[in-house]
């Protein structure tokens, strides 16, 4: 049955919350090594962590957002906004687009900008932040895309394929987001 549920709607995406029916594939795109290589997750990724995952999700609503995205009708990932500060009013955004034919073809940057729009105008963030592997080049692109700004690198911080790399540390903050997201209305 072709799923329904809206909870934001983007130009090219919709974003609606994530069920325990999306296990399936949410173990199927983290244990996909092309697509994990990108992520922090290493260990095989078991139905059960995915359960206790959307799990934790409920338990710790209010500090933890997670969304599926989708393209007409097709989950092809999620995203979210983690670590929610109520005081400080900052959060650190993540991403995984996990069918790789939908990458580099805009769905993550409209996604992305929705979301940023939530953040900032719904929950009323301040800062919003993101950590990228310097290899990362299409995550730090998308990000750049959606006015992140590049605040910091903590040298040789991840171990990854057999070295280690820089993690960028991206920062954005509402003032600077929103000629991004007026030009992204306008489009
Ligand atoms: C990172 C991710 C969310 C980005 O979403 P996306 O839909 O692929 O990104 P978009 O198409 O909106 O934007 C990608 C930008 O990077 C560019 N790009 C695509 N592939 C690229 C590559 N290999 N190197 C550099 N830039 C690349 C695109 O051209 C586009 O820039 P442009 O509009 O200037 O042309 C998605 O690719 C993904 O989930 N990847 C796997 C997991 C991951 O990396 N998660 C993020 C961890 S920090």
């Amino acid at each position: 049955m072709k799923n329904t549920l809206v909870f934001l709607k983007g130009k090219k995406t919709t974003l609606r919350p994530i069920l325990e029916s999306d296990i399936p594939l949410l173990m199927k795109w983290i244990n996909d090594p092309e697509v994990r290589r990108f992520v922090k997750r290493v260990f095989p990724a078991m139905e059960s962590d995915e359960r206790d995952w959307i799990k934790r999700l409920h338990d710790k609503s209010g500090s933890d957002i997670a969304i599926m995205i989708e393209v007409k009708g097709k989950p092809i990932g999620t995203m979210g906004i983690h670590g929610i500060n109520w005081k400080d009013r900052t959060a650190t955004t993540g991403a995984l687009i996990g069918e790789k034919n939908y990458w580099g073809k805009g769905y993550g940057t409209d996604a992305k900008m929705v979301l940023l729009d939530y953040a900032f105008n719904v929950l009323n963030l301040r800062k919003i932040m993101s950590r990228v592997f310097a290899f990362n080049y299409r995550s730090l692109r998308y990000s750049l895309h959606c006015g992140y700004k590049i605040e910091g690198r903590l040298k040789r911080q991840r171990f990854s394929e057999g070295r280690y790399w820089d993690e960028i540390i991206l920062g954005l903050f509402k003032s600077d987001w929103l000629p991004y997201w007026e030009k992204y209305q306008k489009k």
